[in-house]
């Protein structure tokens, strides 16, 4: 078996996807291994989740760095110094450097909720309900300097009820994400997806050809 990549889970709270990411993680035959969990914030619940899980966190807080650049640095040198070949942003509330995003091209992903390129942004599940659209779900892609864009790797859809709300609607999301960032990440730890030429390059990927439909068909 090829060495398992040393990967870093960026957080910012929660921690909920990191938690899902640490049991698939747990399987011996993934081919990731959550080798470091690095916070903004210094209380965040997920931190809690990584130490549960004897797993090495730092937190390198924003505040005290004058620039995005500088706060980015001092990221770039925890993860160097923990020889991090792939990151995950997980629920991180900070936007990176242009200059940070393209020295991690390829290796650098996030989740959103909702099917990208619709509903980009913050208060997601609102923009949703607000649209009236019958399905939503949530996205995994490579990250590149502008927000929410960058090569889709993963989708999951969910259906979106007319009695939901945001609270209903973010926790199926959530389910789903749960069960797409450790499929994605594996993906891309065991080299069957990769960046090339701003789309995901897939090899020997099993495609689904069901349709969700929501009212059932
Ligand atoms: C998730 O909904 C994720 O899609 C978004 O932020 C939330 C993080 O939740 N980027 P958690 O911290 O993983 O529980």
């Amino acid at each position: 078996m090829t060495a398992k990549k040393r990967t870093a889970i960026l957080i910012s709270g929660r921690g909920s996807n990191l938690q899902a990411l640490i049991e698939a993680a747990a399987d011996p035959a993934y081919s990731a291994q959550i080798a470091l969990v690095l916070s903004n914030v210094a209380d965040a619940p997920g931190l809690a989740r990584a130490a549960t899980a004897g797993i090495p966190t730092k937190t390198v807080s924003h505040r005290g760095h004058a620039t995005r650049e500088s706060f980015d640095g001092e990221i770039e040198k925890a993860l160097r110094q923990d020889g991090i070949e792939l990151v995950c942003l997980a629920g991180f509330m900070r936007v990176l450097s242009d200059t940070f995003v393209r020295n991690w091209e390829g290796r650098l992903i996030n989740i959103h909720p909702s099917l990208l390129p619709a509903f980009k942004g913050l208060h997601v599940h609102r923009q949703v309900l607000d649209a009236g659209v019958r399905i939503s779900g949530c996205t995994v892609h490579f990250v590149v300097p502008e927000i929410d864009s960058g090569a889709i790797i993963a989708q999951a859809a969910v259906p979106v009820f007319a009695d939901d709300n945001e609270e209903t609607l973010a926790a199926r999301t959530l389910d789903a994400e749960h069960r797409l960032y450790p499929l994605a990440l594996e993906l891309l730890a065991g080299g069957r997806v990769a960046l090339e030429n701003g789309r995901a390059r897939f090899t020997g990927m099993p495609a689904n050809t069901g349709a969700l439909f929501n009212p059932l068909a």
